[in-house]
């Protein structure tokens, strides 16, 4: 899906200090999960509150390692971090996506909000889906009224 221009920008971002930083800020706070296959990290989802109103998480670092796709282990890995963050009280997921996965976001019930790009580098910008998952409001109790005589 990616021309070489944009697999090389992704792999600078990837390996860059910053990248780094906020992926290792994500796992220090216990909002990485890890799907680990006789000890080797295969697949990760992390996420972290969107902005200040704490309803919203956006999802980060959603990888599978390549030799395990299409296994059921991106699903996992996102569930299990929706889970972590709705026990945090989020009911609202987000994720930026590149073009290729958003089919996999799609199958997890994420809609697309919009599109646009992802600045990788001066030169280089990854076209990419803005996804959006709302929880459905906990039912309530259903209460019938009726007249007392
Ligand atoms: C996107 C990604 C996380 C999917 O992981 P995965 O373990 O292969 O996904 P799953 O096996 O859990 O797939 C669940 C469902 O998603 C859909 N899906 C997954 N990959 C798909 C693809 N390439 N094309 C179409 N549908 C896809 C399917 O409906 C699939 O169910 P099925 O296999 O029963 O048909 C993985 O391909 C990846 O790491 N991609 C590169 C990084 C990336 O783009 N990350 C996302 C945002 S940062």
């Amino acid at each position: 899906m990616l021309s070489q221009a944009e697999i090389a920008a992704f792999m600078e971002h990837v390996y860059s200090t910053a990248y780094s930083t906020r992926l290792s800020d994500v796992v220090v706070a216990d909002r990485m999960v890890g799907a680990r296959l006789n000890g080797e990290l295969i697949g990760t989802a992390g996420w972290l509150p969107a902005n200040d109103r704490g309803s919203t998480a956006r999802l980060i670092g959603v990888f599978v390692s390549p030799l395990y796709a299409r296994l059921g282990i991106g699903r996992r890995v996102v569930g299990a971090a929706e889970d972590q963050a709705r026990r945090a009280g989020f009911s609202t997921f987000t994720i930026r996506a590149p073009l290729g996965s958003r089919d996999f976001f799609e199958s997890l019930g994420y809609q697309a909000a919009s599109h646009g790009v992802w600045p990788l580098t001066r030169e280089v910008a990854l076209p990419v889906a803005f996804l959006r998952k709302v929880d459905a409001p906990p039912q309530g109790v259903v209460v019938q009224l009726r007249g007392v005589n």
